[in-house]
């Protein structure tokens, strides 16, 4: 949801910020710009397209600026265009913003500022920001962007520059992500830190209502309801910079889903941590788990998980829990939040609302000191380290593995499985990394397979329980990276409507694990060949083919070749899988 970035120090600024651009294209790649001082003057460059697109077709590469902003869009207000790219000025040039979020008052915002002369070239609501700075201004920036900011209603993460200040970038955030990286004599903005992983692993991370100023040798951290200033912590970043880079892959997708036995390995590193929360989990009644898109499968797949052991666990999309559910969530109910960015901003307002009604909060996150984890009562590391493809894959797995984990534990602490019983999953979660691996091995088949199925118009995924959330993934992976139309539904549905769609040559993919449900899902299968559908199945003797696991492990192993499978398909249409149209990476707007 638009990546920010800003820089000041000794080095080329324009350089610096491309380059950190580049890092956050993951957040949003319909337009990019830069803002720079140059000889008392801000230049601004910027347009439709991806960074690399914009970078090389700008100007302000040749300047020699120490400082400025830069941004890379995932449009909300106005179309992608040259126009409504950041970042955006007053009338008299003097101020020049970026942003990421909503302004919901902006309407209001631009009357108003119009009826006082303020013109206005875009479409977008982050423009009312610099020409309400402009408004308010009498000499000093601090003070007009601070009464600015209080103005805005809404969601932002703001980086704002003033000619008439040349040393100084400042920032404020509510609800968007902004971290400040410190460097020795500069220091770096951005929205990620991947961004700036390679310049310094030292970061202080923004929280709500707070803003600062940033100049090369100084950060000050101030709150925006008192101006009082804040004792911010440096945190120490742990990720290694080759995460946050492809390693010779093709594209970060392809690596992150190499990096699945990783993501396996990692999430066990956290049972320390599951088992604690898993302890005071066992006293709540009622359990939600809470999440969005790919989130929300894995948080089906603890549901399922949960209710194997005889536990209730309700699993509920965000967007909806928020609006609905949360009215039946109290003191005696515990949530279970899932995400891999920690910023999605359905997610957090489920939190904050639960919350406030006295419901337990735990986490299940992969991004370190994310809004999430500063929501949460306790929180549960994925550690499956920085994924930037914009379709998540490594961080389901990681996500997948820790609530089962998580409902293994919980189900041991009230006494509904055996230590024996529990011990002998986590032998075979331990074993889990190589039969991955054995499912990449097969990568050269897999694609074969899908770019024999390129051309196909439509997709059916079927699976039953723990595996109906590996259908709905796989679909969803087809989706967002193919751009062709995929549906999952549980086996058991097949005749309550859908299979009116089969007919000869549609694909249906059927998740079909060695289980007590394996003749059922035998049945669906005869329904759609019957019609004359082409059957894969992702099973151990399938087109689509797993090593032997324990059926409740099923869901982490048997969601590798789809991903693949996705992978490929899209490659093979000639489509970016890193940057799939119309998406982002961390959905930070509701
Ligand atoms: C799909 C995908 C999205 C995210 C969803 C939640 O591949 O990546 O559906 O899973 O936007 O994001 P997080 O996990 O960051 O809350």
């Amino acid at each position: 949801m638009c990546g920010i970035a800003g820089y000041t120090g000794e080095r080329n600024a324009p350089k610096i910020l491309f380059d950190m651009l580049k890092k956050l294209e993951y957040r949003g790649y319909d337009s990019a710009g830069v803002a720079c001082f140059y000889e008392g003057k801000t230049i601004v460059s910027r347009g439709k397209g991806k960074v690399d697109e914009v970078r090389k077709r700008s100007k302000i590469n040749d300047l020699d600026s120490k400082i400025g902003i830069a941004h890379t869009r995932w449009a909300t207000h106005g179309e992608p265009s040259d126009e409504n790219s950041h970042p955006h000025s007053d009338c008299t040039k003097q101020f020049t913003v970026c942003h990421n979020g909503i302004v919901e008052n902006y309407k209001e915002l631009r009357e108003e500022l119009t009826a006082r002369g303020h013109k206005f070239l875009s479409q977008t609501d982050t423009e009312v920001i610099p020409h309400l700075i402009e408004e308010i201004y009498t000499g000093n920036f601090e003070t007009a962007f601070v009464s600015a900011v209080k103005k805005l209603r809404g969601s932002f993460a703001l980086v704002a520059i003033d000619s008439c200040s040349p040393d100084e970038i400042l920032v404020a955030r509510k609800e968007s992500p902004l971290i400040i990286g410190i460097g020795i004599g500069e220091n770096f903005i951005a929205s990620d830190t991947p961004a700036v992983l390679s310049e310094t692993k030292k970061v202080i991370i923004l929280e709500d209502l707070e803003y600062g100023i940033i100049k090369k040798n100084s950060v000050s951290i101030k709150r925006l309801d008192t101006g009082l200033p804040l004792e911010k912590a440096v945190q120490d970043i742990k990720w290694d910079v080759k995460a946050a880079e492809k390693e010779g892959f093709d594209h970060y997708m392809l690596k992150e889903i190499f990096e699945e036995p990783a993501a396996v390995k990692n999430a066990l590193k956290g049972l320390d941590d599951i088992k604690a929360a898993a302890k005071k989990l066992s006293k709540y009644g009622r359990i939600y788990i809470v999440a969005c898109g790919t989130a929300s499968y894995a948080g089906l797949v603890g549901k399922y998980v949960f209710e194997r052991f005889g536990i209730c666990a309700e699993t509920v999309i965000a967007s909806e829990f928020r609006y609905s559910t949360v009215n039946t969530t109290d003191k005696k109910c515990a949530v279970i939040a899932v995400s891999q960015s920690g910023e999605t901003a359905d997610t957090l307002a489920s939190v904050k609302e639960a919350k406030n009604r006295g419901a337990y909060i735990v986490s299940v996150v992969n991004a370190v000191g994310s809004s999430l984890t500063r929501l949460a009562d306790d929180n549960i590391y994925a550690y499956s380290g920085p994924e930037i493809a914009v379709a998540s894959t490594k961080a389901y797995v990681g996500q997948a593995t820790t609530l089962t984990l998580l409902a293994l534990s919980e189900a041991r602490e009230l006494g509904k499985i055996t230590e024996a019983y529990q011990n002998e999953i986590l032998d075979d979660l331990h074993r889990m990394p190589d039969k991955i691996n054995m499912v990449l091995n097969e990568r050269e088949h897999i694609k074969k397979l899908a770019l024999q199925l390129r051309d196909c118009k439509s997709f059916f995924y079927l699976g039953r329980r723990l595996n109906y959330p590996t259908a709905l993934e796989g679909a969803l992976k087809l989706k967002e990276i193919s751009y062709v139309h995929a549906e999952a539904y549980p086996g058991g549905e097949l005749k309550h409507g859908p299979l009116a769609l089969l007919e000869k040559g549609v694909p249906v993919i059927c998740v079909a694990p060695n289980d007590d449900l394996k003749e059922k899902m035998e049945s669906n299968m005869q329904e759609a060949r019957a019609r004359k559908a082409t059957i894969i199945r992702v099973a151990e003797d399938g087109e689509l083919k797993v090593p032997v696991c324990d059926p409740i492990l099923s869901p982490i192993l048997y969601v590798v070749p789809l991903h693949l499978f996705a992978y490929y398909l899209s490659t093979g249409k000639g489509i970016d899988p890193d940057k799939p149209r119309n998406l982002a990476k961390s959905v930070t707007v509701e």
